[in-house]
């Protein structure tokens, strides 16, 4: 069986949806979506597709199986929730929504429905995030005593200048956080497999005059396990400089900069996982901080659709990690500690 696919939004993240779609033969690219009618025109020509400028409209004309939405943040709710209507299963970009209540609508959509709605937490399927997943639940680091991230990247003037949704509370949800420390937020939660007791959050803009949120996100977040996590993410920084996940464990630790990990015991045993030597994505130049595993996470989930499985990455998993970031804005904005 062949599943017929479309895209909705023909933006950045475009091709990384596109190109794996396109690779993989159980996958039909039939149409994709953008209310740009040039850009849109020209990527159904490249991808030999059916081109709209309305998504309301395709999907009441075309029978999809599965649709991505790769749009602002804003429009992920109302297109995710029409879409499973229409009957498809679907993959979004993250973060599911720029609140929690339209993450669980979306998660409640899903169920009423019977379909799939997968989120992409790409970075989940980096060598390192498994190797350091597999250690975890072996046991042999004992319990995780203490963790810390800092993401440190660089977002211009002119970079959210380029865009009419970025900066903003309303279509991006938040700043830095939401948008670019997600991932390592998803990744802390999963490999503590655990949730968040309290969360305890500072927000500050203190360089982007162009935008309304934060450029600065720092605080805690203890887990259910015990586990204090400190966190320190700005996108105010020179460089996208490595991002740093660290686990500090009874028997070791586990290091994670940028997608590799560093596994070392207490008895000298050391463990590495990393990008393949070369490894890229192979359809063309896109951001190098966006990493190469769309195409492990996108081929998992059609996967498990082959197989009538629900994928890993489902919405009820990525549903924690959002409970997670909205409770650390109402933390933020209410400048006290929330319990989740
Ligand atoms: N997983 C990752 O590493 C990663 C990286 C970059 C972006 N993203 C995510 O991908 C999504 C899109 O980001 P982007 O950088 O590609 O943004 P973008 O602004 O480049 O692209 C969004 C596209 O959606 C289109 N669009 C807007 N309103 C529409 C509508 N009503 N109907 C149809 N199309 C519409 C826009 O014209 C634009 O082409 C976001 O959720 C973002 O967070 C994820």
């Amino acid at each position: 069986m062949k599943f017929r696919v479309g895209i909705i939004g023909c933006g950045n993240i475009f091709p990384m949806h596109a190109y794996p779609v396109r690779a993989l033969e159980n996958c039909e690219l039939a149409a994709v979506c953008d209310n740009k009618e040039d850009r849109v025109k020209a990527r159904a020509q490249e991808f030999n597709c059916k081109a709209y400028t309305n998504y309301e409209e395709m999907l009441d004309r075309e029978n999809f199986d599965v649709v991505h939405v790769c749009t602002p943040h804003y429009l992920h709710p109302p297109m995710v929730i029409k879409a499973l209507e229409r009957g498809c299963h679907v993959l979004t970009e993250k973060p599911m929504s720029t609140n929690y209540e339209d993450a669980v609508k979306m998660v409640e959509t899903a169920d009423r429905t019977g379909k799939t709605l997968a989120v992409i937490f790409q970075n989940r399927y980096n060598p390192g995030s498994v190797l350091a997943k597999k250690i975890l639940d072996s046991g042999e680091l004992g319990k995780v005593l203490g963790a810390k991230l800092d993401v440190t990247w660089m977002r211009t003037d002119e970079y959210y200048s380029k865009s009419d949704w970025k900066g903003t509370w309303d279509k991006e949800g938040g700043g830095v956080m939401i948008d670019q420390a997600i991932h390592t937020f998803d990744l802390l939660r999963w490999l503590l497999d655990s949730e968040p007791e309290y969360v305890d959050c500072h927000l500050e803009n203190r360089t982007h005059k162009l935008i309304e949120v934060e450029d600065e996100a720092d605080g805690v977040i203890r887990f259910k396990n015990g586990v204090l996590a400190s966190f320190y993410t700005i996108n105010y920084y020179s460089e996208d400089s490595d991002v740093h996940l660290q686990l500090h464990c009874e028997n070791g630790k586990i290091d994670i900069a940028s997608d590799t990990a560093m596994i070392s015991l207490k008895d000298g045993r050391k463990y590495e996982a990393a990008r393949a030597p070369g490894e890229s994505f192979p359809y063309g130049n896109v951001k190098s901080y966006w990493g190469v595993s769309h195409i492990k996470q996108i081929g998992a989930f059609y996967g498990s659709l082959a197989k009538g499985e629900k994928p890993f990455l489902d919405c009820h998993d990525a549903l924690g990690t959002m409970k997670m970031i909205f409770g650390l804005y109402d933390s933020g904005r209410q400048k006290k500690r929330i319990m989740l």
